[in-house]
């Protein structure tokens, strides 16, 4: 075989609100991608007992990311959306991963040295083990091709390490076997089973940041909601938040440069691009040597404008929980034949006894 498939998959933690950065990170280039590709999109539950083993509301949490990736345009019928743990193999093919991925690897991760904090010897082991799980989730597809925020990057090339040492320490096998497809890997052309997965980060909403500290990402867990703009916020929430969000007090540049040193304009103005599909050049094309008085509630209205038919659709996919299990159960069975396929093969690379 000379080459993969082209396959997208990308994943989103049940664990918390969604926000503005999920949504222009990672959900409204899921739904982009539709256009050009087979994609699967995961609610990753097992992900999220990293955070918190004991979750009285994650099978509510499962509904409503499900809820978002409907109400943002995702088709279940064209596409695959599902929950990662009702397709066990998964949790099979991250054991193998543990196995090819070492110790030091995840000991160098940001998000688990964040996460972990101080006291890392008291940090499970699925905190430790997570990347691991995520280079699963994506080979067991064999994707090549997965869209996420900029925060995910340094997952996403230990999940071509895991990928590489998969390939090298069972070439024998995967050769014997026949299930080999060229991959280049530098100047290399090797022969491998798993492919060399290609993230899709970028545009101007890659990194959105904090709307009271543009030194932090905006994330689910800032214990300030002023900080972030959640998906399921009303009209007025979001636009007083907009008002509220830190600035600086000089006038928005012309040019792109001119954000340089400003990182809470420059955010603001990514939000916009985002928002509104276009660059920060346009952006600032339109309201360079303006206010933040007057750049703001523009800001808010188009905010508004895009999200609260989101939020509205969410709300009344999510009420509806036989519609939402029905698309989860349906999409975990289409997975789950994709994803016995590859482990009967990866079964027998390693040498499991199988049949
Ligand atoms: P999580 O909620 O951590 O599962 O993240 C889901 C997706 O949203 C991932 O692709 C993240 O990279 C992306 N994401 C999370 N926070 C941000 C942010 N502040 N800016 C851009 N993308 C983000
Ligand atoms: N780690 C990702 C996050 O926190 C979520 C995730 C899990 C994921 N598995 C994945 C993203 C596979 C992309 C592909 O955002």
């Amino acid at each position: 075989m000379s080459a993969f498939k082209p396959l997208v998959f990308s994943g989103v933690q049940p664990t918390g609100n969604l926000h503005l950065g999920n949504y222009l990170g990672a959900i409204k280039k899921f739904v982009a991608l539709q256009e050009t590709s087979d994609c699967i999109y995961c609610v990753v539950d097992l992900h999220s007992l990293t955070a918190q083993l004991v979750h009285a509301d994650l099978q509510d949490q499962t509904r409503s990311i499900t809820a978002a990736f409907l109400a943002s345009g995702i088709d279940p019928k064209k596409h695959i959306v599902f929950n990662q743990s009702r397709v066990m193999q998964h949790a099979e093919l991250a054991w193998i991963f543990n196995c090819v991925a070492r110790i030091g690897w995840m000991n160098r991760m940001t998000q688990f040295k964040d996460k972990a904090g101080k006291d890392r010897e008291n940090a499970s082991l699925g905190l430790l083990a997570y990347p691991s799980l995520m280079a699963a989730d994506i080979l067991l597809y064999r994707a090549t091709h997965v869209p996420v925020g900029e925060d995910q990057k340094q997952h996403l090339e230990l999940t071509r390490d895991i990928a590489q040492k998969f390939n090298n320490d069972f070439s024998a096998r995967i050769a014997e076997l026949g299930v080999g497809v060229e991959i280049q890997v530098g100047e290399e052309t090797v022969n491998g089973f798993f492919p060399m997965t290609e993230p899709l980060i970028g545009g101007p909403a890659a990194r959105i940041m904090s709307l009271r500290d543009g030194s932090k990402k905006m994330s689910k867990s800032d214990p300030s909601d002023l900080s972030r703009i959640n998906l399921t916020d009303d009209a007025d929430t979001i636009s007083k938040k907009i008002k509220k969000a830190k600035t600086d007090p000089d006038a928005l540049p012309s040019e792109v440069d001119g954000l340089a040193g400003r990182p809470e304009a420059e955010n603001l103005v990514g939000i916009y691009a985002g928002l509104a599909d276009i660059g920060k050049e346009a952006v600032l094309g339109q309201f360079g040597g303006q206010q933040f008085s007057v750049f703001k509630p523009a800001l808010a209205d188009l905010a508004v404008d895009k999200l609260a038919p989101v939020a509205a659709e969410m709300r009344r996919i999510s009420a509806d929980h036989a519609y939402v299990d029905g698309v989860l159960r349906d999409g975990g069975e289409r997975a789950g034949n994709l994803a016995e396929t590859t482990m009967k093969t990866v079964r027998d690379i390693v040498g499991l006894l199988q049949g």
